[in-house]
């Protein structure tokens, strides 16, 4: 894009030409800015930023690629329409790489990925702000729009612009020993399979546990389901439920948070797979509330970590939500009978999990031509980690075997409703999204008929009373 008369770099500056930097500093504090000025980008600053993606390496240094660089305001509009977060800077670069180049994609993506982490931390270097958009949404429109050849695949895009906000501190990494490994992988292999019974309760726990070392990162539950958990627990318990009040396995702790700000008057304590993770959940908690382990002979890197084991008949309330769906099939009993135990007489205990047979099990199928899942499942939290829903009968099943009495149900979203539906076609064009449309009008009627929730509803939930 500029000539310098440089030859080997092809019109690329030298690096001579430009302003020196510490690598280290440049490397270090470069974070991923999401809060821009609107000022514009100098034209003169892009070039630098695009010469690194050009010197950028590529697999047999064939380069097959192509950036479109928009800092056109409107056609940022126009591509906004279908992913709001190019909105959010002045400039975006949108990468593209030749399709067919490399089985699955597998050198072009890398390629691809190695020009724009050049980008980021050139422009860094420069005083600028970027972050990396892979959510683009219909990406072959957003190709079109661009004008770029349908042998190109587009990838991603890199907002730029001046930062209005620069986040304080980076986000939490793993630690470095669970990660990295001399010579040979040192660590536990963490299955990829969507079938729960692929997984060790270790390995969930593991998986878990890194999930929310990398701090609070997770997908957010969409509003509507979150209302729908509360819902349900009002209705089941009564909104003014007080007293000790056990969260099994809350993981985030987003779902707690939202309990202890319904239910003022509840004491919640955790408990979960590991201390990484019932620490996380358990500051979002009750102060007052304990921190326990399940089951109390797991342990990982030969410890159990710190954690009381479940106490006995000390819980008025207990709430597992969308929980056993993640346990590996053995492990469902064991974790109820434990709930169980915890509970007082007469004290309750309210399950949530994803009905099989709901909209849940056809939207999966389209999405990932399967059942079940790891991560981005949708549910009311969202499962890191293996996850399979349930059938009625089957929870009943396990619920009744762990000496349960089934005191109350409610089911809600056989179809989904208004908000989610616009949620879900926000992409869709055309048909779909008049289908989507539909879809919201008929939910309505199915969301009221007598029995349907209950047979179709996606979320359910039953109240179960220890005897006393
Ligand atoms: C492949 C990839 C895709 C990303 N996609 C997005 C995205 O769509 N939206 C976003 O806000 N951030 C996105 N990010 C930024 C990450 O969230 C960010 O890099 C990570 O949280 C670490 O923070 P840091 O960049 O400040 O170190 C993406 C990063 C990578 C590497």
């Amino acid at each position: 894009m500029t000539a310098d008369g440089g030859t080997a770099y092809g019109g690329v500056r030298r690096a001579e030409d430009l302003p020196g930097q510490d690598f280290w500093d440049v490397l270090y504090t470069r974070r991923s800015v999401r809060k821009f000025k609107r000022d514009p980008v100098p034209r003169e600053l892009l070039e630098k930023v695009t010469d690194a993606a050009a010197i950028a390496p590529t697999s047999c240094n064939l380069q097959m690629w192509d950036f479109v660089v928009v800092d056109d305001e409107a056609i940022l509009v126009e591509i906004g329409k279908l992913s709001i977060q190019v909105l959010t800077a002045p400039v975006c670069i949108f990468v593209s790489y030749g399709r067919e180049f490399s089985e699955d994609s597998y050198a072009n993506v890398q390629s691809a990925s190695a020009a724009i982490q050049n980008m980021s931390l050139a422009a860094h270097a420069l005083g600028l702000g970027t972050f990396w958009i892979t959510q683009l949404g219909d990406r072959e429109v957003v190709r079109e729009m661009l004008g770029v050849p349908p042998d190109r695949e587009l990838y991603a895009g890199l907002a730029i612009g001046w930062p209005e906000v620069l986040p304080k501190k980076a986000p939490t990494r793993r630690p470095k020993d669970h990660v990295f490994h001399w010579n040979h992988y040192a660590g536990r292999h963490i299955p990829s399979s969507p079938r729960p019974d692929d997984w060790t309760l270790a390995d969930v726990a593991i998986y878990h546990r890194a999930r929310v070392l990398n701090g609070n990162r997770y997908n957010k539950p969409r509003p509507w389901e979150q209302e729908a958990v509360l819902d349900a627990l009002e209705t089941l318990l009564g909104a003014e439920r007080s007293g000790a009040w056990l969260e099994f396995m809350p993981f985030s702790g987003v779902l707690t948070m939202a309990i202890r700000a319904r239910f003022t008057g509840a004491v919640l304590s955790v408990c979960d797979l590991t201390e990484g993770t019932a620490g996380f959940a358990k500051k979002r908690a009750s102060k007052e509330g304990g921190l326990y382990l399940w089951p109390d002979e797991l342990e990982l890197d030969g410890t159990r970590g710190e954690g009381d084991q479940l106490p006995e008949g000390a819980f008025d309330t207990a709430t597992c939500l969308f929980r056993l769906e993640a346990l590996p099939r053995e492990h469902r009993a064991p974790a109820l009978a434990a709930l169980q135990r915890a509970l007082a007489p007469g004290g309750k205990l309210v399950l949530g999990f994803c009905n099989r047979r709901s909209y849940n099990t056809l939207m999966e199928r389209a999405r990932r031509g399967r059942l079940g899942g790891v991560e981005y499942v949708l549910a009311p939290e969202p499962h890191l980690g293996p996850f399979e829903s349930l059938t009625v009968g089957a929870v009943e099943e396990l619920v009744r075997d762990a000496g349960f009495r089934i005191s109350g149900r409610s089911s809600v979203h056989a179809l989904p409703g208004p908000t989610e539906s616009a949620f879900r076609a926000r992409n869709l064009h055309g048909p779909l999204a008049l289908a989507g449309k539909l879809a919201s009008g008929l939910s309505r009627v199915a969301n009221s008929l007598p029995g349907v929730p209950a047979l179709l509803g996606r979320l359910q939930f039953l109240c179960l009373e220890k005897p006393s």
